[in-house]
């Protein structure tokens, strides 16, 4: 019961916040330790720090209006030396959150020390996860304006100065939320029912990206970089493995794709031979789109989702096809074109026709954007991304976790104009709520971003403008560059919300 707070054990704060809404209806215990893992058989087992100590960590399922309670133990030996902090602060990218369950940076702790946004250490800490806006019992036909974040998110550490470590370290999960419409069951009697491609690890299958660098005796390690452009791998693992398989049947799949990599940009292409695929881009980020959008490439920025279905019933048995990522990097400038041939990071093998018929299906309409109500503005507020004496700032300022750079009053909305300057690229992240882009430098962003976002790339020298409203949560909240090098250094915003 959340309002039996503090308990013992618990790192946090006191006194604690008060629990906005129900209570949970669902307990989660994760434990983030120290465990072994294998990237590649011919690879030696090595140590991460993982949820549940695997990479990627646990995916939990969750279902709109149905708050969970997510326990986290950190188990990993306060006292360990090596890259990584031992402190840890638990963020849900993505997630309409309140702000002591949002994981802060300032936040981190572990059972013998905290950070400046806490009062005590503890053996684990509580994040409520409400899985709804806090006044959903005012969206009556559902679906619409309030609801968000109904598709793939992800969870990872965010403990300040070291999220970049922490990460690399293996510390990122997913967490995908469903509803009626997207309901997870591809043989929902409801009307309403999508009947996207579905069950989670059958037909609904997540892929993590991300780059590590592995020495010659093929251990990871990490390269503490002078000039803080990024930190880049030398090989891609997909759900952590290098260059996996993946038995297909000759069926429709929906695929969640994650860049969950410290710096790497990808371009992503299906190939068949030499020739590249067709494949339906139903998501952005964490929400369907309004509609369907066919694609033969889908580029992700660092901490970017996209979902698309691919259906391989187009293909005859003993098919291969790989997922190929194009897009060069030399560093984390960002990307530098593309590349002829690219790397294949996953093949597809097609198999036999499924046992039962695929009954799955890509409705011409998925989920219908809420409109961008302009007369709720109040004001415009600018963000400047760039580099100031060899530090990442923005608008010039380092990260302070204990002061707010913006305050912005609840039920009301802004437009943040997003600007980065010089020749960098920074996939910017907002925390909480979900923005929609007006323009990029004066125009309208293509149709695969006019969805809801929670991460903004911007070029260099681009001005993005986006529109932001604040409803309900209270509290502390970041804005950062999710180049984890360049938010660790220390391109991050506190902005509070008051009421
Ligand atoms: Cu995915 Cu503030 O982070
Ligand atoms: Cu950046």
């Amino acid at each position: 019961e959340p309002s039996h707070y503090p308990v013992a054990g618990e790192a946090g704060r006191d006194p604690h916040q008060t629990w906005t809404g129900a209570a949970p209806q669902k307990l989660y215990t994760i434990r983030v330790k120290e465990a072994l893992h294998s990237f590649h058989p011919q690879l030696p087992t090595q140590t991460i720090w993982g949820y549940d100590g695997t990479f990627p960590g646990p995916c939990i399922v969750a279902r709109y209006n149905e708050p969970c309670l997510v326990r986290f133990y950190n188990e990993i030996n306060p006292y360990a030396v090596g890259y990584g902090s031992p402190e840890i602060s638990v963020h849900l990218h993505n997630l309409h959150c309140a702000s002591e369950s949002d994981g802060f940076a300032g936040d981190y702790w572990s059972s013998v020390r905290y950070g400046p946004g806490l009062t005590r250490a503890g053996q684990f800490k509580d994040h409520l996860f409400m899985n709804h806006y806090a006044g959903f019992s005012t969206d009556p036909a559902g679906i619409g304006d309030t609801r968000e974040a109904l598709g793939t998110l992800w969870f990872h550490d965010h403990r300040l100065d070291f999220t970049e470590q922490n990460v690399y370290r293996g510390m990122a999960g997913l967490y995908l939320m469903f509803d009626e419409l997207d309901s997870g069951n591809e043989k929902d009697p409801n009307p309403l029912a999508l009947k996207l491609p579905s069950g989670v690890g059958q037909y609904d299958i997540p892929l993590v990206f991300a780059d590590f660098l592995f020495d010659k005796s093929g251990y990871v390690y990490y390269n503490p970089l002078i000039d803080n452009k990024g930190h880049l791998g030398n090989k891609v693992t997909v759900n952590g493995k290098i260059q996996p398989y993946f038995k297909v049947q000759r069926r429709k799949y929906r695929f969640r794709l994650l860049d969950a990599s410290v710096a790497r940009f990808y371009e992503f292409y299906l190939m068949n031979g030499t020739t590249s695929q067709n494949f339906t881009y139903i998501a952005n980020d964490g929400n369907l789109l309004p509609a369907p959008l066919t694609m033969n490439a889908v580029r992700l920025a660092p901490a970017e989702r996209a979902d698309i279905v691919i259906d391989f019933s187009k293909y005859p048995h003993g098919t291969r096809l790989y997922l190929v990522n194009r897009l060069l990097m030399k560093d984390g400038r960002g990307p530098e074109g593309l590349s002829s041939r690219g790397e294949q990071l996953l093949r597809f093998d097609v198999d036999t026709d499924p046992m039962e018929q695929d009954v799955s299906q890509v409705p011409a309409r998925l989920r219908d954007l809420p409109p961008i109500n302009l007369n709720d503005v109040v004001r415009t507020r600018r963000w400047e991304f760039d580099k100031d004496n060899a530090i990442w700032t923005v608008n010039k300022k380092i990260f302070d976790p204990e002061k707010a750079a913006a305050v912005v009053k609840r039920n009301t909305a802004e437009i943040w104009e997003l600007r980065g300057n010089g020749s960098w690229h920074h996939p910017v992240h907002i925390h909480m709520e979900e923005v929609r882009i007006l323009s990029r430098n004066g125009v309208p962003p293509p149709p695969h971003e006019q969805g809801r976002k929670d991460v903004i790339v911007l070029k260099p020298d681009e001005r993005v403008k986006v529109f932001i409203r604040f409803r309900d949560f209270t509290g502390k909240y970041l804005l950062h560059c999710h180049n984890l090098t360049h938010e660790d250094h220390a391109m991050m915003a506190r902005w509070d919300v008051v009421a």
